[in-house]
């Protein structure tokens, strides 16, 4: 890998290769596995594609490359665990107890490594590939947590360049607290990198409510600055229009799914539409292409459809992939058999 900007890296034996396997004509070739199966929109506006995802996204470079605007990467967390599924199965459970519909535990996807070196080669092997699939103005956010964030960070800047880091977005929840002698984890954590500090990104302003003190104080219009000659600001005046907020800031409270939420999938780790819906607003237009390439249950991809944004996405679990074509399903959407991606030679 080409280290950009940075004076300080991450370093780990094997580093350098791990990251740098590929070498287009061929790099497909390179990689174990069986093809990327896909599922396209009969609209022609999504694809599905079940597979290993480096596979999946080397393959992409090869149509897509620079056409991604915003890519949403909700990684394994590094839990050591397997995780499972309930799965509907779609047949009452007359003879039994319990909900009407009978749910079965399936296996999810498998969260265990041999060592952090193993995942953070993993993620990195994706983000270069994602990478060359971004558009000049687009972006990606990779969501992570407390525990594998810092390494991230500066894995990120050494594969994007320290000048194109943009954010790292708290999304703060609540949950049921737990009784350990420590501060209750209530965040998780997204990164978010440029793809060319030169280009103008896309980035639609979200707005927030102004805080209670400045609504008492100024009330609900839109303050302007008023500066002396020598161009210091002197006070600030209320004009008629009424404010639309303030800009929003980068930490966020957005709740987690309640258990009964209709949201809820019985997919592991699902995220809740709101966080999505908030960053493909922001970092899209209408009828540009949003990639998922962890995709799970499909949060991203059905909010994506319904924001008017045309999307992909990624997951080498049957059951993931079974849940998220459901989901879209339900949205209006109908999927027919895609055409195989395009191979290098
Ligand atoms: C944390 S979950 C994503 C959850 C998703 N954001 C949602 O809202 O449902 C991570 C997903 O990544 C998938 N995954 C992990 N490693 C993968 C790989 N190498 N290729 C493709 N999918 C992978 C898992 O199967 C799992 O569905």
């Amino acid at each position: 890998m080409k280290h950009r900007s940075v004076e300080v890296g991450l370093s780990w034996p094997g580093k350098e290769r791990a990251l740098s396997p590929f070498s287009s004509p061929g790099r497909t070739s390179q990689l174990d596995g069986p093809p990327t199966s896909v599922l396209e929109a009969e609209d022609g506006k999504g694809r599905l594609l079940q597979g290993d995802n480096r596979r999946a996204l080397a393959e992409l470079a090869n149509e897509l490359s620079e056409q991604i605007t915003f890519a949403y990467l909700d990684p394994p967390f590094l839990t050591g665990r397997a995780h499972e599924a309930l799965v509907q199965t779609g047949t009452r459970a007359k003879d039994r107890p319990g909900p009407l519909k009978a749910r079965e535990k399936s296996f999810a996807f498998d969260d265990r490594w041999g060592s952090r070196a193993e995942y953070l080669e993993s993620i990195g092997q994706r983000l270069v590939l994602v990478r060359e699939l971004l558009a000049p103005h687009g972006s990606v956010v990779l969501h992570v947590d407390s525990k594998t964030s810092h390494y991230l960070k500066v894995l990120g800047d050494e594969i994007f360049g320290e000048e194109c880091f943009a954010s790292e977005i708290i999304w703060r929840y609540r949950r049921w607290p737990s009784k350990t002698p420590n501060f209750q984890r209530v965040h998780d954590v997204l990164l978010r990198w440029r793809k060319c500090a030169k280009t103008k990104p896309r980035f639609n302003v979200p707005y927030e409510p102004l805080a209670a003190s400045t609504l008492a104080t100024w009330g609900k219009n839109k303050q302007r600055a008023v500066f002396e000659k020598d161009g210091r600001r002197a006070r600030s005046s209320t004009t008629n229009e009424e404010t639309q907020g303030v800009p929003m800031g980068d930490v966020w409270e957005i709740g987690v799914l309640a258990p009964v939420s209709r949201e809820r999938t019985g997919y592991p780790t699902q995220k809740p539409e709101a966080l999505l819906e908030r960053l493909v607003r922001a970092l899209s237009d209408e009828g540009e292409v949003v990639l998922d390439p962890y995709a799970g249950s499909g949060t991203t991809l059905a909010v994506a459809a319904r924001l008017g944004r045309r999307f992909i996405g990624i997951d080498q679990s049957e059951v993931a992939l079974g849940i998220a074509t459901n989901r879209l399903t339900e949205a209006g959407i109908r999927f027919g058999p895609g055409k195989p991606l395009a191979r290098s030679a």
